[in-house]
């Protein structure tokens, strides 16, 4: 693998390899010192808090170094530059890139003419696959598996690159996917006949209630207002995506709760007491995964 662009460009070997590999760092008491010498640049034209820190965490503990484009302000982007020539720039600074932009397909437009490694940080509609890394992870860790599991991916499944990519990458694995989500964003045709062409069945439901009984994991993630035009009809939308705890009760023992955050009209706090929630141990989990992926695209 060159570059990191989309969620199913993986097999099922190397996402084992990677999980594995991450279960390897995050058992071990020191981590490796694999990249020093070597810098990370991590190029966010998009809002970001988790994402870009973990990447810099993670670098940093490995011992390499990070510089950053924070913001879409601070670079020569905002004067126009286009992102051919950002890209060609940044190679010659850095050893491995991590990028989000507002556009579906704006990072493989980035990462053409250069040989540094690039992962897509998040690029609008499109892919996100780090954080399905994550959550992938996350749900292996504490199931010992992902095949035979039940799925349940819930909220703007039209919208959101988290859940379109968890549907993509689980592919890979013989699991039951279910999207919950009212019509207006259920999942899209690109998605559903990516499944269907890898042989995949799925189900779609409208509410929570009719499935939770079911589920091995869930993954929620919030109505994607910035995609919308109107922003009245997207909150309207979003309020279908609360969850209590009360609607968990019904849920197996070891559901995995899972949530890319920022919460939003997502898992009420209560939620957060529940044993099954694992959305801010995703997050530590999050640093060994993106350590695994920088030592395998550098190694
Ligand atoms: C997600 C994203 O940016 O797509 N956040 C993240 O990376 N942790 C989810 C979101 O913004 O809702």
């Amino acid at each position: 693998m060159q570059h990191i662009l989309s969620s199913d460009q993986f097999t099922r070997e190397q996402l084992l390899e990677i999980f594995n590999a991450a279960k390897k760092l995050q058992d071990s008491k020191e981590i490796p010192q694999t990249m020093k010498g070597k810098i990370l640049a991590t190029v966010f034209l998009e809002p970001s808090t988790r994402t870009r820190l973990s990447f810099e965490t993670s670098m940093l503990k490995l011992g390499g170094q990070v510089i950053s484009i924070p913001n879409s302000e601070s670079s020569s982007l905002n004067k126009g530059e286009s992102l051919e020539d950002t890209g060609r720039m940044i190679d010659s600074y850095a050893d491995i890139i991590a990028m989000r932009v507002p556009k579906k397909g704006q990072v493989n437009i980035f990462s053409t003419h250069i040989s540094t490694p690039v992962i897509n940080a998040g690029d609008g509609t499109g892919d996100h696959p780090t954080q399905n890394l994550l959550d992938l992870y996350t749900i292996w860790k504490e199931h010992g598996k992902l095949d035979g599991l039940t799925i349940g991916l819930m909220g703007d499944c039209c919208n959101s690159r988290v859940l379109r990519g968890m549907a993509k990458m689980l592919a890979e694995f013989d699991c039951k996917l279910i999207f919950i989500a009212p019509p207006e964003v259920q999942m899209r045709i690109d998605v559903k006949s990516y499944l269907k062409s890898k042989g995949k069945d799925y189900k779609i439901v409208e509410s929570l209630d009719e499935v939770i009984t079911d589920l091995d994991a869930l993954e929620v993630n919030r109505i994607r207002h910035e995609y919308f035009e109107d922003k009245e009809r997207a909150k309207e939308i979003g309020k279908q995506f609360i969850i209590s705890k009360q609607m968990l009760e019904k849920g197996k023992e070891k559901l995995i709760l899972l949530d890319p955050l920022p919460r939003i009209n997502t898992y009420l706090e209560e939620v957060d007491e529940m044993p099954q929630a694992k959305y801010f141990e995703a997050v530590t989990n999050s640093l060994f995964v993106r350590m695994a992926l920088i030592n395998s695209l550098l190694g």
